[in-house]
Parts: structure tokens; C-alpha cells; sequence
């Protein structure tokens, strides 16, 4: 996710861009940079870190020039440098670019305009984009005019050949009086104001101008001036543009208008859950594609153990994928905490491949984990969100999560995407040694149908908001499950606990008789994570095991499911789905019931108290 701005109107361009960036930081501040057109030229400053060494740079070197665009970073391609940092330009340096989403097809692009003449500075796919744009208008330019502004032509003839996902804004200093905008995937509004008009990527950027918006559709292209628009587009009956009025304040647009961050990223899961997927699935042959493992095909197949090593959350994920593992793949697989297995004297052998998960990339057990591990010469893949973090640069190969920043400390899309990651991985190694591909398609269609079973499952929010108000005074709660939902009823505790501060405990369901259920009275809550899969009879039974003795139960169960509904005192339902991918819906509710009591008890849900997001001590 990156945060876009642009601007076209009678002000100086600069001061805007950078403070519509300052509000978009929360989608990305690895790097940034911004595009202004003075004199006849383009004026270029960008650079690695976050948006305020930009702001210093500029205030140090000022830029004029009343059009211009800006881009804050969050890297999908190639690491956060000063090279890969937006905006880039066309081969001719007369245009400019700042791209939010993925090129699919970037590097056959690449490819093709290389061998036309074309140099890139960057290892990006948004520059490819820049440099075909470029060869469009060249060919816009000869060409007899069309009715559209040559630009305009050169940006629909460029996006056509594009596949992936774009929100663009596109200036050149050929032509100074228009900004063109384009997406398909990634969110891109039009503000409207006097005499000024504005691109962005949500509205918190611009809401100190104007409240007048346009929320642009999939395909829509504007061409903007300081006083007009006009719209064309590269679908087929796409709706017209429509202003709107921004109703929330800047605050909450910076949280696209959830209370939260947790909140917007709870709701976020079924887009990363696709960003996930996306481009990693080769149909035809049942086999998932990963363009970083950095391992051949040989070399995975001689893979005899998978040891992996995480903290939090990242645990529980990597949990799941043991069970994933051993399920597809029939591989040895164990679960370390980062901060045993960095002190412990595991024995690891040639074939064994070491797997380190984390959202942040900068947790330091898990780091010193990695480098004891590449210290007795294993190798070491690594599951990581924040693309260029210190452990995705020290793993021999790895896996980029791609779902966008993750600001609440309480980890909630970047556990379903390493779930959804290690499905694909642990497909890929069953796939290379005997999963059919009967089964792996059955499993793949189930994975992609995910994303809108998250959508539905989100719409039980209100039902868990009345649910968590009859339990937010408990001072204990039990998390139960089986098989693939132990691991979902330890996150379930997990973030219960650290958002809510109530005492919380999650255990394998059938544990319960070795100990917990001593535990068990009419005031202390057991959440069980009960689908109707192979695991659900005995699941039942522990849940009368508690009934007989008064414990309340709230059940997470398959939609349609009656006979559970006769033994809970509550019930969130979710959609059916196979049984190793249903962690990743039935974890939600337990993400949704965590902040709604965290909400009700007045917890500061977004910075816990004694938390942070990236643990980078030990
Ligand atoms: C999860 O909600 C917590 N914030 C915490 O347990 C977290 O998962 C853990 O610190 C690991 O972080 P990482 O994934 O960035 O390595």
C-alpha cells in the first residue's frame, strides 16, 4: 500500500504534496518523493526513510511550480533506496510517475522495452509503467489526433497492457496545464476545489482543501486541469464520476474512517488475503509460484524437517503451518519460539530448512534466531510483511506478505496472510513430492474464495459487539480448539490479552480435563473454535464437559450449525470453508470480540499499555 498525492491548481505544488504525504504516512514511510514542473522541466526529489527527510530536503532545496505529484512508499519491488522511491520517470525524462499497487507483467514489459533502447534506474515495476507510458506518447504524438489529449491516450494505450493493480497520477512537463489519474484495484479520489483541483489516495490527504470528492471506479482515467475534469474509462459501462462530501475529520480519514487502526485492519483482510494470493497461483498445473524462495525445485524436495522459528503471533501462524506441513506435504514439521531456539542446541542437519515468520522483519529474537541458524550454515527462508526489514535482507530467500502496513500493535492481517502463504508453501512441497493435483486444485479453489468468505464472516461485527458487552467485566477466559484451531484459540487468547488486559488462556480443547477446566465457573468464559469438521464431535463434548459446570460458552461455529446453538450461550457463525484453511476465518471474530471488549473497557486498543509493534529488544 503507498500513499499518492498530486496537485494542479495556482499555489506553489510542494508545500501540498508533502503535507498530503505527512497525512498518508500510515500506508507507507519507507521512502518518498516528489515532482513538481518548473520551467519547462520536471524538478525530482526523493529519497529513503520517512516523509520528513523529504520535507527537510525540499526545505533545504526549495521547489517551484504550481503542478506536481508525490508518492510515500511501501515496497512491494525492490528495497526502500533513493533509486526505487517514487515518482519515476519515462525514458525521455519528460514525464512523471507515482504508482500504488503491482505490475504483475512488469517484467516481460521490462524486458520488451530494454530491448527498444530503454534504461531503468530503479528495480521497481512502477518505473516500467513510466517508460511505457512514454513509448505510448511518442506514438500518441505522431499519431492523427484522436478527440483525447495525446497524454491522456498514452496512459489508456499503456494501462491496457498492464496486468496488476494501479492507482496513478501522471504529469509532464510538455504539458503543464493538465494531471492525468488511473486506477484498477488501488483506491485514487479526485478532490475538487476552486481553482485547484487534487489526486489522492484516500481523503485525509486533502481534506485540509477541499471536502469535494470523487471516489473513482475500477478503470476510471481523469484528466484534470485547475478548473475541469473529464473522465474516460477501460471498462465497459463503469458509472460517471460523482462528487461527494467528505463527512469525517482528518483524523479519522487518516484511519479511512474506523475508530481504529486494529479496527480498519481487521476489516483490511479480505484485500491483503488477495494481495496475498495474488500472482502466486499457477492454475494449469495446481502449483503455487514464489519468485523469492531462492531454492530449486531439487533443493526443496530434499527439504527432510522445516523448523520454524517466531514470536506472538507469528507463532501462532507458524503453528498452523506445521499442521499445514505435515498435512500436504507430509514434512517433520516444529514450532520454535524465536527466543528458545536462538539458545537452544537444536540438532538441524543439511536438509533442514529453517523458517522464520514475522510481520515487522525487525523482531530481534527472531533475527538472532536467523543468524545462529545461517551461522551453522543452514538455509533460512523468512515470511515477512515489511518488504527491505532487516530479516527479509538476511534470509537466504523469502515471502512477502504484501498487506500493507500493519499500525496496530495487535497483529490481525498479517496473521491470516501468513496463514494464507504457508497454505501456498506447503501446497508447493506437497505439490513437488506426491499431492495430487486433484487435491491441490480442491485447495486452491477453497483458498480463493477466502477473501469473500472474510467479507461475509465481517458482517457478524455487530453480532460480536452485543456478544462481547455480556462478557467485557470477566476477569478469565478460556480459548479452546482442535487440530488446525488450537493454534487459532492460543491467538484468540492472544489478542484478548493484550488489547484488553483481561487474563486469558488458550489450550488444546481435549487439554481442558488435564487441569484448566478446574478453572471453570459461571464467571469465566470459554471461547471454543468449533466448525463442523473432523474434530467437531469431540469438540461438542468438551463444550458439555464445561456446560455441566456452569461455564459460560461461546462458540465459533459453521454457519448452519443448530445443534450447537442448543448447548452455547452464544454463537458466532462464520462460513464453511476445508478444514485446514478455516483458521483463517474463525480467527476473526476472536479479532473482532477482543477489540470490542478492549473498546468497552476503555483500553487504548491501538497502543497497548507496556507493548510495541516491533519488538527489537530481547
Ligand atoms: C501480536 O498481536 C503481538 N503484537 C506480538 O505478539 C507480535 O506478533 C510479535 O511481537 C511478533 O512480531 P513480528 O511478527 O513482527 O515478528
Amino acid at each position: 500500500m503507498c500513499g499518492i498525492v498530486g496537485y494542479i491548481g495556482q499555489k506553489n505544488a510542494a508545500p501540498i504534496l508533502i503535507e498530503g504525504l505527512r497525512r498518508l504516512e500510515y500506508r507507507g514511510y519507507d521512502s518518498s518523493g516528489v515532482c513538481t514542473i518548473t520551467n519547462g522541466s520536471l524538478l525530482l526529489r526523493k529519497c529513503a526513510g520517512r516523509v520528513e527527510k523529504l520535507a527537510e530536503r525540499v526545505q533545504q532545496e526549495p521547489m517551484e511550480g504550481v503542478v506536481g505529484i508525490s508518492h510515500t512508499r511501501w515496497a512491494t519491488h525492490g528495497s526502500p533506496t533513493d533509486e526505487n522511491a517514487h515518482p519515476h520517470l519515462d525514458q525521455s525524462g519528460r514525464i512523471a510517475l507515482v504508482h500504488n499497487g503491482v505490475i504483475e507483467n512488469y517484467d516481460r514489459l521490462k524486458q520488451r522495452l530494454i530491448a527498444c533502447g530503454h534504461t531503468f534506474k530503479s528495480v521497481t515495476d512502477t518505473e516500467v509503467l513510466a517508460h511505457l507510458i512514454g513509448e505510448h506518447y511518442e506514438k500518441a504524438s505522431a499519431a492523427p489526433a484522436t478527440g483525447m489529449h495525446p497524454l491522456t491516450q498514452a496512459v489508456v494505450n499503456a494501462l491496457k497492457e498492464v496486468i496488476g493493480t494501479y492507482g496513478i497520477a501522471v504529469i509532464s512537463c510538455d504539458h503543464p496545464d493538465i494531471m492525468i489519474g488511473a486506477r484498477r484495484g488501488s483506491p485514487l479520489i479526485v478532490g475538487v476545489g476552486n481553482g485547484e483541483n487534487f489526486l489522492a489516495s484516500d481523503a485525509n490527504a486533502i481534506v485540509a482543501h477541499t471536502r469535494q470528492v470523487i471516489y473513482l471506479n475500477d478503470y476510471d482515467v481523469v484528466t484534470l486541469t485547475r478548473d475541469s475534469y473529464s473522465h474516460t474509462s477501460l471498462g465497459s459501462n463503469t458509472p460517471a464520476l460523482q462528487i461527494s462530501q467528505i463527512e469525517f475529520d482528518a483524523e479519522a480519514a487518516e484511519r479511512g474512517g474506523f475508530a481504529h487502526y486494529m479496527l480498519k485492519e481487521i476489516f483490511e483482510q479480505s484485500r491483503s488475503l488477495e494481495n496475498a494470493l495474488r500472482g502466486r497461483i499457477d492454475h494449469d498445473d495446481a502449483m503455487p509460484r514464489f519468485g523469492g524462495l531462492n531454492l530449486t525445485t531439487a533443493e526443496l524436495r530434499e527439504v527432510d524437517r522445516v523448523v520454524i522459528t517466531a514470536c506472538g503471533t507469528s507463532w501462532h501462524a507458524g503453528l498452523v503451518g506445521e499442521y499445514l506441513m505435515e498435512e500436504f506435504a507430509q514434512i517433520p514439521t516444529e514450532v520454535e519460539y524465536s527466543s528458545e531456539f536462538r539458545y537452544r542446541n537444536a540438532p538441524l542437519d543439511k536438509h533442514t530448512l529453517i523458517l522464520a515468520i514475522t510481520q515487522s522483519g525487525e523482531t530481534l529474537d527472531t533475527l538472532a534466531g536467523l543468524r545462529e541458524a545461517r551461522r551453522r550454515g543452514h538455509k533460512v527462508l523468512s515470511i515477512c510483511n515489511v518488504v527491505g526489514s532487516t530479516i527479509a535482507r538476511e534470509s537466504d530467500g523469502g515471502i512477502y506478505l504484501h498487506a500493507g502496513p500493519e499500525i496496530g500493535v495487535a497483529s490481525t492481517k498479517a496473521f491470516t496472510s501468513q496463514v494464507a502463504v504457508l497454505s501456498l508453501l506447503a501446497l508447493l512441497m506437497g505439490r513437488i513430492r506426491n499431492l495430487s493435483p486433484h487435491r491441490a486444485h480442491a485447495v486452491i479453489k477453497a483458498l480463493e474464495a477466502i477473501p469473500d468468505l472474510i467479507t461475509l464472516t465481517l458482517k457478524q461485527n455487530q453480532n460480536i459487539q452485543r456478544i462481547a458487552a455480556k462478557y467485557a467485566d470477566c476477569a478469565d477466559f478460556l480459548f479452546l480448539g482442535r487440530g488446525y484451531n488450537f493454534p487459532v484459540a492460543l491467538e484468540g487468547a492472544l489478542k484478548l490479552k493484550e488489547i484488553s488486559y483481561i487474563h486469558a488462556e488458550g489450550y488444546p480443547a481435549a487439554e481442558m480435563k488435564h487441569g484448566p477446566i478446574a478453572l471453570i465457573d459461571e464467571k469465566t468464559p470459554s471461547v471454543f473454535v468449533a466448525p463442523r469438521d473432523a474434530l467437531y464431535e469431540k469438540t461438542f463434548s468438551n463444550i458439555e464437559e464445561i456446560k455441566a459446570r456452569k461455564g459460560p460458552v461461546i462458540a465459533i461455529a459453521t454457519e448452519g450449525d443448530e445443534q450447537i446453538a442448543r448447548k452455547a450461550d452464544d454463537v458466532i457463525y462464520v462460513p464453511s470453508t476445508l478444514d485446514p484453511l478455516f483458521p483463517l476465518l474463525g480467527v476473526i471474530p476472536l479479532q473482532l470480540l477482543a477489540y470490542h471488549i478492549a473498546v468497552i473497557r476503555g483500553c487504548d486498543v491501538d497502543k497497548p499499555r507496556n507493548l510495541a509493534k516491533s519488538v527489537t529488544v530481547e
